[in-house]
């Protein structure tokens, strides 16, 4: 059984699809055994405590130094024995010892097609309003192993999602999430949870597909 930690900032819909595929037992070797927020009362928290998952609240603000931030998460990390960090809308950065110490055992969802708009600065709805922006007509989500680069690692599953010409960034949020995000993540972490992701010079090969 694999345990999963989830990090979240809002609303947690992205965790809602995780803990929906693992009870209905799509995510069949995986259980989340704790949520870690950045902010207190933020949506995602109500979703943990109604499905019984304990949560703690590590807010960046209370750290002088990132250091420190990044060594309470550790140590929630080492004391509930993680094997995988999921990160479902995370806004704080992690550190570099996070990342080394759980090398391609990281996985972020982001609602683009990376490497279009990501990285600093895309987050939430303006990755929308830049697609929308720029005229592009498919965007969409990625899954992918984080590593020191923002959106930068090995991409695990993209889902593409058609631009409508009446969309607005809020529009086209909803359908990205729904079509797309709740979708790939919970079967990328269902690939992780069997032993199906493969990496060879930094890209992911699913076995068997
Ligand atoms: C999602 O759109 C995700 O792609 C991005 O942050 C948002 C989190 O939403 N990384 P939620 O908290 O899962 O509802």
């Amino acid at each position: 059984m694999i345990n999963i930690a989830v990090f979240v900032s809002g609303g947690g819909t992205n965790l809602q699809a995780l803990i929906d595929n693992i009870e209905n037992g799509k995510i069949k070797n995986g259980k989340i055994v704790i949520v870690l927020s950045s902010k207190e009362n933020v949506y995602a928290l109500e979703r943990a405590k109604r499905h019984q998952i304990p949560s703690i609240v590590i807010s960046r603000k209370n750290y002088i130094y990132s250091d420190g931030f990044d060594s309470a998460i550790l140590k929630v990390m080492k004391d509930n024995k993680i094997d995988l960090i999921v990160m479902a809308g995370f806004l704080s950065i992690i550190g570099k010892s996070i990342v080394d110490t759980y090398p391609n055992k990281i996985i972020n969802i982001h609602p683009s097609l990376i490497p279009a708009f990501c990285g600093a600065g895309y987050y939430g709805l303006k990755v929308h309003e830049g697609a929308l922006k720029r005229g592009i007509k498919y965007t969409g989500a990625t899954v992918h192993f984080v590593n020191e680069i923002p959106d930068g690692g090995p991409i695990i599953l993209q889902k593409p999602i058609k631009i409508r010409n009446n969309d607005t960034p809020e529009t086209l949020q909803k359908r990205v999430m729904k079509q797309a995000e709740w979708k790939i993540l919970p079967e990328a972490v269902n690939l992780f949870c069997e032993g199906k992701l493969i990496i060879e010079n930094d890209k992911v090969i699913i076995k068997n597909s």
